[in-house]
């Protein structure tokens, strides 16, 4: 956002339900009173609704909810994390638009936003369901110094980011299965996506990408999908501010990425481990090399989940889908 038009938003904002002058507003951003009116026109068109009137000047009578870049940057509580963001209406999927800005050299804490995906992309090749405007669809570029070895720890890193911020905004507390999915009454409301780039064993860039369920009411939901999925206006039944959402999961990730680069994984481990419903419990693991039934019994350093079967072996699971209790072998 243009840096004129943060400044006018938030003065506007901090002197909200008062009237400040084109003359004042004019001398706090050093440019003309016709310039001034210009961005007033484009905040319009964000969807800000802002009065004007006559030798009193501007006043803000309400911001947007849209997950545009005018409405979430000059709010944004964090130094870095969405400090570039990319707002569209339609895409394919912010993934994709993610890596072309990585590659064009987009700096760490990228966001990429969009209303609607028409090819949303989960995990294990899924179809993610991206309509428009209830969700938030949301890919992140993370360039960071650690071994390629230590990727899915980001990936935990980033569903408990997901799940303070969620709480932060609507007080719900959200339970992590394994790896990263986020289930709200056993029901999933939130999926995490990483994808990565990078050369031999050098890690050039990370993208996280955060499927969330928001503003959607039961029978919005596709039918085979309506038993296994939730979103947060279901279980609330209130219709939820994506905006402050975004900002709150952003100002958590920015936190924790502080605290594993300068402490390492040990204290996000703890963290997830507060959150999971997983661990402990009698599950089954479906990987492409097949089926094995156990006691998940944790996860180590690199986030892999260690499955105790029923003559003691454990088994190390790297990527799967885990249903409990057991399906049928
Ligand atoms: C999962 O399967 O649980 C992960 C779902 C991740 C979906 C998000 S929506 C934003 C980003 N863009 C995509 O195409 N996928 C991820």
């Amino acid at each position: 956002m243009n840096e004129s038009r943060r400044k006018l938003v938030s003065i506007l904002q901090e002197r909200k339900g008062t009237f400040v002058s084109g003359e004042e507003l004019s001398h706090q951003l050093e440019i003309s009173r016709t310039a001034i009116w210009k961005h007033i026109e484009e905040l319009r068109k964000d969807g800000y609704h802002i009065q004007a009137v006559r030798k009193q000047g501007y006043q803000l009578l309400q911001t947007p909810t849209s997950l545009t870049a005018s409405n979430l940057v000059p709010y944004l509580k964090t130094e870095t994390m969405g400090h570039h963001l990319y707002h569209y209406d339609e895409v394919t999927s912010t993934q994709l638009v993610a890596h072309e800005k990585a590659r064009e050299g987009a700096p760490s804490g990228t966001v990429v936003l969009a209303e609607h995906q028409t090819q949303g992309k989960g995990r294990l090749n899924r179809k993610w369901h991206s309509p428009a405007q209830s969700g938030v669809w949301m890919s992140v570029i993370l360039r960071l110094d650690i071994p390629l070895s230590s990727v899915s720890q980001v990936t935990l890193l980033s569903s408990v980011a997901v799940l303070k911020g969620i709480k932060n905004t609507t007080g719900k507390e959200c339970q992590i299965k394994w790896p990263n999915d986020l289930l709200l009454q056993g029901k999933k409301l939130a999926g995490i996506l990483t994808e990565l780039n990078a050369e031999t064993d050098r890690l050039n860039y990370v993208i996280v990408g955060v499927g969330m369920n928001v503003n959607q009411s039961a029978s919005d939901f596709p039918e085979e999908l309506q038993h296994i999925a939730t979103s947060l206006k279901v279980d609330t039944g209130e219709e939820i501010n994506r905006k402050s959402l975004v900002l709150n999961i952003l100002k958590e990730w920015e936190v924790l990425l502080d605290l594993y680069m300068a402490h390492g994984f040990s204290p996000i481990k703890t963290l997830w481990e507060t959150y999971t419903s997983t661990i402990g419990k009698q599950i089954t693991a479906r990987t492409r090399e097949g089926q094995v039934a156990g006691i998940a019994r944790g996860i180590n350093e690199d986030g892999v989940l260690l499955l105790e079967d029923a003559s003691g072996m454990i088994h190390r699971i790297y990527s799967a889908d885990i249903e409990t209790p057991p399906c049928e072998v």
